[in-house]
């Protein structure tokens, strides 16, 4: 029977898709759109597993207000090192249903997360250990299983790798972030090679968490995350597409503060339906949308037809300074 570790695609669609939301850059928004895609997907009457993999706990404490898991019952730190044995449905923490058959389900973090990445390094394949734990999951319980991710490639983000059909990459226009991408890139190479695991879907970036308007440096990193949506003429970096933008709301701090996800709370509010276009794609890549449902993100900043890259250039280094002027290295950000 294929499983994820040899199956090249999401290959049958009565299994979950299982989405890992992945930068080791941290407060770029990974939970926020994790949350949000969600909520999205449950409105949707998707049935949704959402895993939180951070030790932080964002996730389950603060997007969420649920309680963390206790730390000698059932949990998901046992579970990984497998000190618990039981059924991996102990370990989720279920929310009421939508109307229309959604669900959006937890698997909460516990305080112990944060000694399992030392635990699970002294044990054999320490990377499979999540994806073995899915497997035990009916596979008809859940349409989606979405994994948020801490920031950082550890074996713990390695052991979403390996769950994982495909990633989600939340990005902030900002002056790392780009190197954070390419790092991040690498990282997912290295894991499929070391592995020997069919190459896992990117999806595409999510870039979050900036103001409007954009500064000048903003719109320069806006621009150039935008270019990594085209093909690059060497073929050397696959182009990765924008899913959605998610600019700073205050929805969203509304929402954490009231435990819903965003399309719950204010279902009207424009970062609602940003969050539902992330949400779309997913539910293209589990096959139960039509493709033709989706249509790509306009470019904010990075105008295909305008000047090459390399020939942008910004007035000067400060925060605020226009996108035309001082000459910026594609390579050097
Ligand atoms: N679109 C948004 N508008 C306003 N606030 C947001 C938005 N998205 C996320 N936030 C808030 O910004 C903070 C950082 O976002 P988030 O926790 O999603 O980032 P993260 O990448 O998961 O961080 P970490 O790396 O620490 O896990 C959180 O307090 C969250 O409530
Ligand atoms: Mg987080």
């Amino acid at each position: 029977m294929a499983t994820r570790f040899t199956s090249s695609a999401h290959a049958a669609v009565s299994l979950p898709l299982v989405t890992a939301f992945l930068n080791q850059k941290g407060g770029v928004g990974k939970t926020g759109v994790t949350v949000g895609a969600g909520g999205a997907l449950a409105e949707m009457g998707r049935r949704v597993l959402m895993i939180d993999l951070d030790p932080q706990g964002h996730l389950t404490c603060e997007a969420l207000r649920l309680p963390e898991a206790d730390q000698d019952g059932p949990n998901l730190a046992r579970a990984l090192t497998g000190e618990y044995e039981g059924p991996i449905q102990d370990l989720i923490i279920s929310r009421p249903s939508y109307d229309g058959g959604g669900q959006l389900d937890v698997i909460p973090t516990t305080l112990a997360m944060f000694l399992v990445v030392r635990d699970l390094y002294s044990r054999r394949a320490p990377e499979t250990k999540l994806a073995r734990l899915l497997e035990q999951l009916p596979s008809d319980a859940y349409d989606h299983i979405l994994i948020d991710c801490p920031p950082s490639l550890d074996i713990l983000t390695d052991t979403a790798l390996v769950a994982a059909d495909g990633v989600v990459i939340p990005v902030q226009p900002s002056n790392t972030s780009l190197r954070a991408l390419r790092l991040l890139i690498d990282q997912i190479a290295a894991i499929e090679n070391d592995l020997r695991l069919p190459r896992r879907e990117l999806y595409g970036m999510v870039p979050g968490l900036y103001r409007r308007p954009l500064s000048g440096i903003q719109r320069f990193k806006m621009a150039e995350l935008e270019r990594y949506t085209l093909p690059d003429p060497d073929g050397l970096v696959e182009p990765l597409p924008i899913l959605a933008h998610l600019p700073l709301a205050t929805i969203v701090e509304e929402a954490w503060l009231s435990g819903e996800p965003v399309t719950d709370y204010r279902p009207s509010a424009p970062i609602a339906d940003a969050y539902r276009k992330v949400a779309l794609r997913l539910d293209i890549a589990a096959g139960l949308s039509p493709a033709e449902a989706w249509e790509p993100e306009p470019f904010l900043e990075f105008d295909p037809d305008g000047p090459h890259h390399e020939e942008l250039y910004v007035t000067d280094s400060t925060e605020d300074a226009a996108v035309d002027g001082v000459r910026a290295h594609a390579e050097g950000a």
